[in-house]
C-alpha cells in the first residue's frame, strides 16, 4: 500500500483507462501500459502522468514494474482468450498475450512482489472450452486461489454487456469472509460458469472461490436520458435514410415498431444490421437497452438509434458521447476526436461502474486485508504449486516464450 493509503496497481492492456477510472480515487495507478499509441493519446489526456508504458507486453520485463502494487488489472484483448488462441501448440503471433502476461507474474512471484490480487477480464466465451482450465491452473502455478463472476453490465447501464471476471488471491489471504459456501443463485454465476467449475479437477476445485459481489438494489440510468438531442459528431438521419432502415428490418422489428407508433408511446430503441440468410437485415430491440458495444473492426456494425416520437420516427448512429454514457463513463471523459476512433475506445472497454462495484465490495477489503498481512506469497516449495508450474511451464515453452 501507498503511503497516500491508496492501494497501488498495475493496468494491463490499459486501452484508455476505464479500469482506472473505475478503481477509483481510493487506487493509485502504478504502471500502465498499451501497444496501441491513440489509446495512449486518450489515456493520457484524461490521465496525465508518468505511467503509461506504450510498448508489447511481450517486451516488457519485471524489473520495470515499479515494487509495491496491491493488484494488477489485465483487461486481455478479446480475440486471445475467447475460443481460439490458447490451444496448446498455437503459434507465438497468435496465442497472443496472456503468456507474456502470466510470464511476468511469475517472474514477480519468484522474486516475491507478485500483487496479491489479480483480475483478469474478459468475453464470456472465455469460458467455453478446456482453455480455462489451462488459465487456473495458470493461476494456481503463481500460488493463487481464484474464482469468476461474470457480471453483465445491464444491471448499472442501459447496456447488455456480460463479461467475465476472474479474481485470483494469494493463496497466504484468508479470504472465508469474501466467499460463499457453493454457488448460490445469483445473476453472476451463470450455467456455464457452473459448468466451467464442475469440469476443473479436484486440485483446481479446492482453490476455487465462489465470491461474494452483492447485486445492485438501484436500476441503471433509462436509455432515454443517454440520448443527446445535439450531437456533435453525428446527424440525424434523413426520412429517407430512416425509410430505408426501416425497410430492412425483420417482420419481428418491424411489427414491434409499428406497434409503438400506432399507440403514440415514444420510445428510444437501438437497431443494429446482421446477416441473415446472406441477406443485411436490421433487428431493432425497445427494451430500454443497447446491444453490446463492440469496436468498429472486422465488419462489426455500429448501432442506431431510433427515437420514436410525435414527429415520427429519427434515426441516426450512436455518437461517441452516447457510446461513452452507456459504458457508464461520466462527460468530463475526453474522448478520441475521430467518431471510429472514439467507437473503438468505448467498444474495446469495460464498463465503469461495473469494475467500481467490484472493486468496493470484493477488491477494496482484500487488498487492505491483504496489506495488513505479513506474508506476501506462498513460495514454490508448495508440492502442488510445483505441479501447476511445471505442466503451465510446459504450455508456455509450446507457446514458445519458456524462458
Ligand atoms: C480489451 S482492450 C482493454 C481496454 C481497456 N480495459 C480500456 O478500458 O480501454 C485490450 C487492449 O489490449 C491492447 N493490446 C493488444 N495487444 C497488446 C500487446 N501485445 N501488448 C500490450 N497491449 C496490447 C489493445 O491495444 C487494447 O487496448
Amino acid at each position: 500500500m501507498e503511503g497516500s493509503g491508496k492501494l497501488g496497481f498495475y493496468e494491463f492492456f490499459a486501452g484508455v483507462g476505464l479500469a482506472r477510472e473505475g478503481l477509483g480515487p481510493a487506487w493509485k495507478c502504478l504502471w500502465a501500459n498499451d501497444i496501441e499509441a491513440r489509446k495512449r493519446d486518450v489515456y493520457i489526456a484524461n490521465f496525465p502522468g508518468e505511467e503509461f508504458v506504450l510498448d508489447d507486453i511481450a517486451k516488457v520485463k519485471a524489473d520495470d514494474l515499479p515494487k509495491e502494487a496491491s493488484l494488477a488489472w489485465a483487461s486481455f484483448p478479446c480475440q486471445d482468450l475467447s475460443l481460439a488462441g490458447w490451444r496448446r501448440g498455437m503459434s507465438a503471433e497468435r496465442s497472443g498475450t496472456f503468456w507474456p502476461f502470466w510470464r511476468l507474474m511469475r517472474d514477480l512471484y519468484d522474486a516475491g512482489r507478485r500483487p496479491p490480487i489479480i483480475v483478469l477480464e474478459n468475453v464470456v466465451g472465455l469460458l467455453y472450452g478446456h482453455d480455462f482450465v489451462g488459465l487456473c491452473e495458470a493461476l494456481a502455478a503463481i500460488g493463487m486461489k481464484f474464482g469468476a463472476v461474470v457480471i453483465d453490465a445491464r444491471h448499472f447501464v442501459a447496456q447488455s454487456r456480460p463479461r467475465v471476471f476472474v479474481v485470483a488471491v494469494d493463496l497466504s489471504v484468508e479470504t472465508a469472509g469474501f466467499s460463499l459456501g457453493g454457488p448460490i443463485q445469483s445473476p453472476w454465476f451463470p450455467k456455464v460458469l457452473l459448468s466451467v467449475y464442475e469440469r476443473l479437477p479436484a486440485d483446481l476445485k479446492a482453490l476455487w472461490r465462489w465470491w461474494k459481489v452483492p447485486v445492485p438494489a438501484s436500476s441503471p440510468r433509462p436509455l432515454s436520458s443517454i440520448i443527446e438531442e445535439k450531437p456533435s459528431s453525428v446527424e440525424w438521419n434523413s426520412d429517407a435514410q430512416t425509410d430505408y432502415l426501416v425497410g430492412m428490418m425483420s417482420p419481428a422489428s418491424r411489427e414491434r415498431l409499428n406497434r409503438l407508433v400506432e399507440s403514440g408511446t415514444p420510445a428510444v430503441g437501438m437497431l443494429y444490421r446482421r446477416m441473415r440468410n446472406g441477406k443485411q437485415t436490421a433487428e431493432v430491440r425497445f427494451d430500454g437497452l443497447a446491444g453490446c458495444l463492440r469496436t468498429p473492426r472486422g465488419g462489426s456494425s455500429r448501432q442506431t438509434v431510433v427515437v420514436v416520437g410525435p414527429d415520427g420516427i429519427r434515426s441516426r448512429l450512436l455518437s461517441p458521447r452516447e457510446a461513452a454514457r452507456l459504458m457508464g463513463v461520466d462527460d468530463g471523459f475526453r474522448l478520441p476526436e475521430r467518431y471510429n476512433d472514439a467507437y473503438l475506445a468505448m467498444g474495446d472497454a469495460v464498463a465503469v461502474p461495473v469494475v467500481r462495484w467490484l472493486s468496493e465490495s470484493l477488491l477494496q477489503p482484500l487488498a487492505r486485508l491483504s496489506a495488513e498481512g505479513s506474508s506476501r506469497t506462498i513460495k514454490p516449495g508448495n508440492t502442488r504449486i510445483g505441479v501447476h508450474r511445471h505442466r503451465t511451464e510446459e504450455r508456455l515453452a509450446d507457446w514458445g516464450g519458456g524462458q
